[in-house]
């Protein structure tokens, strides 16, 4: 996955484009770009590494006044992270300009039939193919340069998003999508192209989100002209209003996103049931849940696919749908499920949770069942986003923006919006009794207040940190709810401290990890009082039987497992189904003081990007 920015208008570009670019490297950070024209010149900078390491080549150019330009931060997926294999990648008749994310997938067919006209090639990339066959095509048909992208692009397997620029004619630009996103930001005698609205948040509120297989043409002082790719029919652009402010993409004196969207999540989860708990009333109000209720309660499975975290989140809801609801709910990896032709019944209801909304497994996995005729409800973060309006229906989590790459009130609003989910389900079919739906709906609702007092815990779990920091594996256990918890514990910690950790359901440790056991081994056992309480008592006697480090995770007053653990941290008492949006937050917090301690780039992770759009 990588980031784009372009810039047309009448302020310097240069500026606004390297400042977009630093907010999109959530979305890779392996090398970058940039092009600007001036003063009749194209001027092309890249680098290996960081916007910031291309802000220090900047440094020592001259000033530029260049009012267009377009820059791009890179997640490799062809070829290694280099100088020559960033973006923007040049046409070999120079004149030509591309930023792109996605992936051409018949690059090299293309690129042999370009090389076989006289085409030559300076890097490993699909995009320098594509930039090159514009090319080809503009010379052969002498068209102009939006009809020459639309004619290559039809030639084109696999995804883009892409911004063109011609130095013949320097006030245009050309942008294109096809399964990686692209917001145009519309302000005053002015335009801004990104890979989400983050970078023009302070210019202006007015947005287009680009649809698939749509061109957009974007002139100087002109109105935008969108076309279909395809059909080549000319489309009325559709401008929405951005719910999006400056100050909620920055850090807001946190050291690290990570850190600030843990403490978000109170607000979070008060965001996501906003408008849909009525506690007092006894109501949960869905409108997409309601309209397609019949879908739900007439189905004879649900099947949940996501990946990564949100297949985390994915367990918890069939722990949780299936209790409320007596609907069977099976998960599945979206990578797998997209390759491994599925039994999918039209009356099955496919459920697709996904932070970003653009990970390429999980739109695949959608595209599949939709084709298999299956009902699909998408639970997403990022409004507007591709599975947003791919799914049938669906319901946004509400979290706000997620920057850290990895997920924490990503998650806990994913549960939230499960636990609304089966709550109203099991309402509907006649599942939950009268008092025990009652009672849920209200315990939902201090759920916030109770994930804000963890946080008093914050300096005595910067404490047990400190005690870990120097471990090379851990390993992650729990029960029932608590399973899919130890699983997301073990991911956050490996994934920002590149500590090798394991979850597993507690009970297996019998069945080959106890053999790991030694008094090096640090165990994070999530032990809360209900569920299975005593199995998981015993489970930690059976560690301590064999010297490993106990750091459990109790309900607060807890006595048995106190007296067995090296370390406690305790969570306020919930129900089960509700207690992995608790459980979870000490797990977030233990992993981001490891990650400090150890001196990783916790918001930044090696090798990892925060939503993946290739497969
Ligand atoms: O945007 P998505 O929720 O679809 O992303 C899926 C995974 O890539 C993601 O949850 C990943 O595992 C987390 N960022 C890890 O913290």
């Amino acid at each position: 996955m990588c980031g784009i920015v372009a810039y047309i208008g009448n302020k310097q570009a240069q500026p606004i484009v390297i400042k977009g670019l630093k907010r999109l490297e959530y979305r890779g950070y392996d090398s970058t770009g940039i092009s600007y024209f001036d003063e009749d010149v194209l001027h092309t900078l890249k680098t290996a590494g960081k916007v910031s390491d291309l802000q220090a080549i900047l440094t020592n150019t001259p000033e530029n006044g260049a009012t267009i330009a377009l820059g791009h931060t890179r997640w490799a997926t062809h070829g290694v992270p280099n100088d020559v294999n960033a973006h923007p990648q040049t046409s070999n008749s120079g004149n030509l300009v591309i930023v792109h994310n996605g992936i051409i997938e018949n690059y090299a067919s293309l690129k042999k039939e370009l090389q076989y006209r006289g085409f030559t090639f300076q890097s490993d990339t699909d995009t320098e193919v594509l930039i090159n066959l514009i090319q080809d095509v503009q010379d052969k048909e002498k068209v102009k340069l939006g009809k020459a992208v639309q004619i290559a692009l039809s030639q084109v397997v696999g995804a883009y998003a892409i911004v063109v620029f011609d130095r013949q004619k320097p006030n245009e630009l050309v942008a294109a999508r096809l399964g990686s996103p692209l917001a145009i930001g519309i302000g005053e005698n002015e335009f801004f192209v990104a890979s989400d609205a983050t970078p023009f948040v302070e210019y202006t509120k007015n947005v287009i989100y680009l649809e698939e297989e749509h061109l957009a043409i974007i002139r100087r002082n002109k109105a935008i002209k969108i076309r279909k790719i395809k059909d080549d029919l000319e489309v009325e652009p559709y401008v929405e209003k951005l719910q999006l402010s400056l100050e909620k993409i920055q850090k807001g004196g946190y050291d690290h996103f990570m850190l600030k969207e843990i403490f978000e999540q109170p607000t979070a989860i008060k965001d996501t049931l906003r408008g849909r708990l009525l506690s007092q009333e006894g109501v949960i109000t869905l409108s997409s849940l309601r309209e397609h209720e019949n879908r739900f309660l007439k189905a004879k499975r649900i099947l949940i696919v996501a990946c990564g975290t949100s297949w985390h989140a994915g367990l918890v809801a069939e722990y949780l749908i299936e209790d409320f609801t007596r609907i069977p709910v099976e998960v599945e990896y979206a990578s797998e499920f997209r390759y491994r032709n599925p039994i999918i019944y039209p009356d099955d209801v496919v459920i697709s949770i996904s932070q970003s909304g653009e990970t390429a497994d999980t739109i695949a996995a959608i595209n599949i069942a939709k084709e298999k005729g299956a009902f699909v409800y998408g639970i997403c973060n990022v409004v507007g986003s591709t599975i947003s309006r791919i799914t049938d229906t669906g319901c946004y989590t509400h979290a706000g923006p997620e920057i850290g790459v990895a997920s924490t009130k990503a998650f806990t609003t994913q549960i939230t919006v499960i636990a609304l989910i089966g709550l109203y389900l099991g309402k509907a079919n006649g599942t939950l009794s009268r008092s025990q739906y009652q009672e849920y709906v209200i315990e939902l609702e201090s759920l916030p207040d109770k994930v804000e007092s963890i946080f008093a815990s914050q300096s005595y779990i910067k404490q047990v940190a400190a005690s870990f920091e120097t471990s090379q594996n851990c390993i992650y256990l729990g029960r029932g709810y608590n399973f899919p918890v130890a699983l997301e514990g073990a991911l956050k910690l490996k994934e920002i401290s590149y500590i090798h950790a394991e979850g597993y359901p507690a009970a297996e440790m019998k069945h080959g990890p106890i053999a790991l056991i030694d008094k090096e081994m640090p165990v994070v056992v999530i032990a809360t009082k209900k569920g299975y309480y005593e199995k998981v008592v015993s489970n930690i006697q059976e560690i301590k039987s064999r010297e490993g480090r106990i750091i459990a995770i109790v309900s607060k007053g807890d006595i048995q497992v106190k007296e067995l653990a090296d370390y406690c941290i305790e969570i306020p008492d919930s129900s089960e189904s509700f207690v992995p949006i608790l459980s979870t937050i000490p797990l977030q917090l233990l992993s981001y003081f490891i990650a400090v301690k150890r001196g990783c780039n916790v918001d930044q992770p090696r090798n990892l990007a925060k939503s993946v759009t290739v497969e």
